[in-house]
Order: structure tokens, then sequence, then C-alpha cells
């Protein structure tokens, strides 16, 4: 049976925080065995925004790596590779580029609100204006068809098909397939303090290595309805992230709707909600933290571990790029 191929992928910025664990390594963990798996360490990617701190973006390998492996990601099942020492993603890109114009790639709706949020002004590096002809090589160098994303992201996905419509176009055969993007269900989860995104620079995520009194300490601090001041006052569950990872974490679905019909009616205090918050955030914890410390005993297995999945991507992106190159009708020698 040929399974379907599945990419994804992180920009190596700093550990993972629970909510990728919601948003995308919970999802990874289930298509391991029914999907041929691939996880990009997106080190050229990150850099296209963190240029001027490059020790950053190396550093942060190992540890997403780390992370992978600490949840569950099995590098027998699951290939996980690294970005930057895969060549042929480069030279993708740079045929890409000649697919997209200028102000298609201005246009994008995640590099608008990203540039934005940066601050970049005027001073947009080219690389990352460019970047979405660059993760559509990622995309297509691995012919993924399934490529699970957050909703910011699916634009991107967007511009990937309309360069594969025209690589095809300009080949007159579908070299490349186009690629779906799966958008999870349950959207983002907010920051402990409320703000739409959680982010380590943001200083409002749980880190996947948070320690037990970290966790308390974040739970304790997070947000709730801020006109909820007596345990009998009627609260609000919309913008109360204490609820908002409820949804996320706790599988008791019959028992978290009483809680909220509770809360929302009055009689049931902050304090409960955030115990029960804390007793499922140390539960789902514990074992990764456990496996990250046993792992990080052993930098050389991580090490071989993304050498292999990169050297096995390397046989796969190479193959592509040159069917690519081939159909495009460039000179071969
Ligand atoms: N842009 C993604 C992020 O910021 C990372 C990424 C790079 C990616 N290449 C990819 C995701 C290819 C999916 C497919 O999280």
């Amino acid at each position: 049976m040929i399974k379907p191929v599945i990419l994804t992928g992180d920009r190596t910025t700093g550990p993972l925080h629970i909510g990728h664990y919601a948003g995308s390594l919970a999802n990874r963990l289930r298509c391991q065995d029914s999907h041929e798996q691939f996880l990009l360490l997106a080190d050229t990617q990150a850099l296209t925004d963190n240029a001027h701190n490059p020790e950053k973006v190396r550093r942060s390998v190992m540890e997403v790596a780390l992370d992978y492996l600490a949840v569950g990601i099995d590098p027998m099942r699951t290939t996980i590779c690294l970005q930057s020492h895969l060549p042929a993603l480069a030279e993708l890109s740079m045929l890409y580029l000649n697919f997209v114009t200028v102000s298609r790639l201005e246009r994008n709706p995640t590099i608008k609100d990203e540039i934005r949020a940066r601050g970049f002004g005027r001073d947009i590096p080219a690389g990352f204006l460019c970047y979405p002809a660059a993760q559509a090589a990622d995309i297509t160098a691995f012919k993924a068809t399934v490529v699970p994303v957050g909703e910011d992201q699916a634009p991107l996905i967007e511009q990937t098909n309309e360069i594969v419509r025209r690589i095809n176009t300009a080949a007159e055969r579908e070299v490349l397939p186009e690629a779906l993007a799966v958008i999870p269900r349950s959207g983002r989860l907010p920051g402990i303090d409320g703000k739409a995104k959680m982010s380590k620079s943001g200083g409002n995520a749980i880190p996947l290595s948070a320690s037990p009194d970290e966790i308390g300490a974040a739970v304790k601090a997070m947000f709730t309805d801020p006109n909820h001041l007596r345990i009998e006052d009627p609260g609000q569950i919309e913008g109360n992230v204490v609820f908002a990872y409820l949804d996320a974490f706790d599988d008791d679905k019959v028992t978290l709707e009483e809680m909220k019909a509770r809360y929302q009616h009055g009689g049931l205090g902050d304090g409960t909600v955030k115990k029960r918050l804390e007793e499922i955030l140390q539960a789902l914890l514990a074992p990764i933290r456990q496996r990250r410390e046993q792992l990080s005993q052993d930098p050389a297995f991580i090490l071989d571990t993304i050498r292999q999945g990169t050297d096995h991507a390397r046989e796969r992106t190479e193959a592509t790029k040159r069917e690519v190159i081939e159909s495009l009708g460039l000179f071969q020698l």
C-alpha cells in the first residue's frame, strides 16, 4: 500500500511548547503509521527573520529534534530532516521564484501579517519576502499531498499550489502534485496572558520542558475572566485561557461541559478550574519531560537521528529536483 506523504515543519527558533503539542505534535503522532511522514527542521526559514541571531537558530535544531523525540516521534516511522542540509530545497526555491511575482508575494496574507508583526516596515529581508516560494519547494520536493498547518499558514499552501500549477503547465505534464492544507479544528492555543498567540519570545508560553513548578506558576498566572471576582459571580468562558486549555487537553468533555455551565452560572471558582488544568498539564508533561531529560544525555543519538533522516530526505528531494529541471526543459549535462 502506498501511503500519502505528509510534510510539516517547524522554524528552529526555540524549544517547542504546549501550543505546538495541541496544534500539531499530537496529530503528527497519530500520522506515523497512516502516512509517510517527514518533519522538517526549518533552520533556513528561521534565518529569514533571524539573520541577526544565527546562534539561536543553530542551537534550536537539537532542541526541536529533542522535543520531537520526547513526545514520541519515532525516527523509524517518521523522517526528521534538516532544511539547510537539503540543497535541492534551495535549488527548487530559485527555480520557483521565476514562477511568482513580487506583487503576489507582497499580497500573501501570511507574509503581510508577519511583516506587520515583525515591524519590518520597508526593510523586509528579501529572503523573508520570498519564503513562500521556499516553502513551496519544501512541500513539493517531498511530493507531499497533505500539509497540516495552522490557519495562519493556509495562504502559503495556496501559493504553493499556484506554483505547482505553473510548473505543471510549463512542463505540459503533472510533474508535481498539489497539496492539501489540513487545518486543525481546535484553532490556535492562546498565550497564558490571553494574547492570541503563544510564543516563547512573547514570554507567555509553557515549554514542553517546563518543570512542575513552572507549570504550576504558569497556571496560577493564567488570564481568566477579570470580572469574575467572587466564586458566586457568573464567569465568562470566552477569552478565558484556562477553559481554552481545558478544551485542548481535557479528555473528559462531559465533566468539562458541566464545569463550564457552573462557571457561567456562578458558583465555581477560578482556583478549582485551575487546579483541574494543572493536574492535566502535569500528567501530560511529566513523561515528556522525563524522556527529554533522558534523551538529552545522549546528544549523539539525536545527531544521528537528524543525520540519517536528512540522508533519506536528500535522496527524495534530489530526485524531485532532477525531475523538475528536466521537465522545464533545461540543458542537461
Ligand atoms: N512555516 C512553518 C512555520 O513557521 C514551518 C515550515 C517550513 C513548514 N517549511 C514547511 C510547514 C513546510 C509545513 C510545510 O511553522
